[in-house]
């Protein structure tokens, strides 16, 4: 973790004066024509004002990065689930040598210190008074007042490199990157207290229990095991499941307590716990205020996942990434070695991926791929917004949220009802205007396209090349959580993503007691092999209206993929049988 490799590289230079440089060797490096919609520009920064701005150098080998990933996640490929090392990880994204020796000599020349913010040395970051910053990127850095909540960010709308580091910095973080303020302001899921629980009049009658009226009582663990055929046993070896704790949606231990009592009788709720782990500063300490976020995704994979090691990583208040934490908890994971690495990871947050540039959301899916890469099981929630709406550019396009676009995670949807379940109407899907569509999914999505070719009302409205999500779904609706002294029903794919971590957690444990691999990066063996152990959702849709004078959004859900609920939803026992066990 230590930046050695900045500390002495710098030495062996020849420098020159340490003189401001002129701006005739600077070239404009990123830039945007306007700030967010929901920003106003209130005027220059303080002269004096620190910043604490990042460096990405220039990688080894980014693309062999990615190479090697599919090669260890593809179950056609020789090298299948032979996971990387961290310090294999660490050759493919360490700086290149002379972008380390560019940038030490920068940093010397402008009498600044760097210090490491990633554990390959790709990122560096360091304090540096708003007056010099806007000299050494030619550049003026502006203070932006974000309309809703009245936080204000230093950001600008475009600057510059010196010749010196053009080829060697990939990007200067966060410059014109705007934070996501009403994702950080509202955690909290659509909950209501639960009366008058009906039992539903249409029931579907299949093989599974056609009589059962466990999932009348809301959604249950016992109704997911049920459904999906989770089994209720607990795992035999020590797997780990992480849960992202974001924003200050820390769980309550008594609150997983008085869940299990109720919901897990078969287990001892006195001997049944998870584990914290805190990163920029994250505490232990739950948060006083109900924010059920937190605590529905501690119930529903401790509740879920039987035995298994649950850690929930919780940031804590010292997060300066600018993009809300989601590159400051992918760097932490990336430095933790082997042995700590979560072997699956549930992260329920999301936001529009128009909301950030390309190149800072680029870097972050790198990162999952290093986590992937070593074989950790990335799985992230779609959101709740159905085709999405562009808050950026106010236009009628569908906008997919990130990081559920990033080719290099497991994108979970949402359905609703039970028997039968068909696509919720939140689920959150459709296609990445930043990601290519990776191979895997070439098959299943090119076919949806052609279906829907013929008549597509949202024509134009998205990108069809890009990758599609959701790659699964698990049920959405009326989750029961146990939350600050009352019983809450909650929505959401919040609600979906832990119990399909859970899912592959519990299929992970069959695998390491038959002597096997764990899973790791999903999507190719999903694809090619694990689709016909889902049940293909073909009702429902997803709708949202974006209070922009635009007509409802809808995409339905239909035979094979579709963006709605991907390629269906588990069955556990049809899950072993396409591992092969
Ligand atoms: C459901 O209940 C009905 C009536 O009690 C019974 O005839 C039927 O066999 C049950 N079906 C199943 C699948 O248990
Ligand atoms: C779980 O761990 C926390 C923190 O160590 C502790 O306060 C709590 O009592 C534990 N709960 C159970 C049921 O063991
Ligand atoms: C958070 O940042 C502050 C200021 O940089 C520092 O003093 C403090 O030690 C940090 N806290 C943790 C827990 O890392
Ligand atoms: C991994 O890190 C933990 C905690 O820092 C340490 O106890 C353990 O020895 C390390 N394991 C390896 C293989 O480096
Ligand atoms: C299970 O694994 C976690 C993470 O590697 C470790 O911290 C913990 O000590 C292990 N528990 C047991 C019982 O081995
Ligand atoms: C939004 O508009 C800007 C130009 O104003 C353009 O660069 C960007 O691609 C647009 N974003 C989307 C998602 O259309
Ligand atoms: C959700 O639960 C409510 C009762 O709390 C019930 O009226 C409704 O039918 C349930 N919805 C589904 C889709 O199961
Ligand atoms: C469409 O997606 C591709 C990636 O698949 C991207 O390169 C292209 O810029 C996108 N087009 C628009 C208009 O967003
Ligand atoms: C977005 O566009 C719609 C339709 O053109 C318009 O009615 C609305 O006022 C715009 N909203 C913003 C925030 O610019
Ligand atoms: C969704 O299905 C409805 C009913 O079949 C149809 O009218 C509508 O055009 C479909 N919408 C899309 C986007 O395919």
């Amino acid at each position: 973790m230590l930046p050695l490799r900045f500390a002495f590289a710098s030495l062996l230079l020849t420098l020159c004066s340490a003189t401001s440089h002129l701006a005739r060797d600077l070239k404009v490096h990123a830039s945007r024509s306007a700030a967010p919609a929901a920003f106003t520009e209130v005027g220059p920064a303080s002269p004096e004002q620190t910043l604490t701005l990042r460096f990405a150098l220039d990688q080894n080998d980014p693309n062999g990065l990615i190479d090697a990933l599919y090669s260890v996640s593809d179950p056609e490929s020789p090298t299948y689930q032979q996971w990387l090392s961290k310090d294999q990880v660490a050759q493919f994204v360490a700086p290149k040598a002379d972008a380390v020796d560019a940038v030490n000599a920068w940093l010397k020349e402008n009498d600044l210190t760097a210090i490491s913010s990633s554990a390959a040395g790709d990122w560096i970051s360091f304090e540096v008074p708003v007056g010099k910053a806007n000299e050494l990127f030619g550049t003026e850095f502006n203070v932006f007042a974000h309309k809703e909540s009245g936080k204000e960010v230093v950001r600008t709308l475009s600057y510059s490199l010196p010749a010196s580091l053009q080829q060697h910095v990939d990007l200067v973080h966060p410059t014109i990157t705007f934070p996501d303020l009403k994702l950080e302001s509202s955690p909290t899921k659509s909950k209501r207290f639960i009366h008058d629980v009906r039992v539903p009049e249409k029931r579907w009658n299949t093989d599974i229990d056609a009589n059962s009226t466990v999932c009348t009582q809301g959604t249950i663990p016992a109704c997911l095991q049920e459904l999906y055929h989770i089994p209720s046993k607990p795992v035999k070896n020590n797997v780990t499941l992480g849960v992202t704790v974001f924003y200050g949606n820390e769980p309550h231990y008594p609150y997983l307590t008085t869940f299990l009592e109720r919901y897990r009788t078969d287990i001892d709720a006195s001997k049944t716990n998870y584990t914290f782990v805190g990163w920029d500063g994250g505490k232990d300490v739950p948060n006083p205020y109900s924010v059920i976020e937190g605590d529905l995704d501690i119930q529903y994979t401790v509740g879920v996942a039987t035995g298994a090691y649950v850690i929930s990583y919780t940031e804590g208040n010292n997060v300066t990434d600018g993009v809300s934490g989601f590159l400051d908890e992918a760097l932490f994971l990336a430095a933790l070695n082997d042995t700590e690495l979560p072997q699956v990871l549930s992260t329920s947050y999301a936001h529009f991926e128009n909301n950030w540039d390309f190149d800072i959301t680029n870097k972050i899916c790198q990162v999952y791929a290093q986590l992937s890469a070593r074989g950790s099981s990335l799985i992230f929630a779609t959101g709740d917004d159905g085709a999405g709406c562009d808050f950026i550019n106010n236009t009628t396009d569908f906008i997919p949220n990130f990081p559920a676009t990033c080719p290099y995670i497991t994108a979970v949807g949402g359905t609703s009802g039970y028997y039968p379940q068909v696509g919720w109407t939140g689920s959150s899907g459709g296609f990445s205007n930043y990601f290519a569509r990776p191979p895997y999914q070439e098959a299943a999505v090119s076919t949806y396209l052609h279906k829907i070719s013929h008549h597509d009302p949202n024509a134009g409205r998205y990108n069809a090349s890009g990758r599609a999500i959701p790659d699964v779904a698990v049920k959405a609706d009326n989750y029961t959580v146990y939350d600050a002294g009352y019983w809450a029903q909650v929505y959401g794919t919040s609600a979906a993503c832990p119990v399909f971590a859970s899912i592959v957690t519990l299929l992970n444990d069959r695998l390491v007691s038959a002597g096997r691999h764990r899973l790791g990066f999903l999507n190719p063996w999903l694809y090619a092999k694990g689709a016909g152990a889902f049940a293909d959702i073909a009702a429902g849709y997803s709708s949202v209206s974006c209070s922009d004078g635009d007509p409802t959004r809808i995409l339905n859900a239909t035979a094979g993929w579709d963006p709605v609920t991907g390629l269906g939803t588990p069955d556990f026992d049809r899950l072993l049988k396409a591992v092969g066990l």
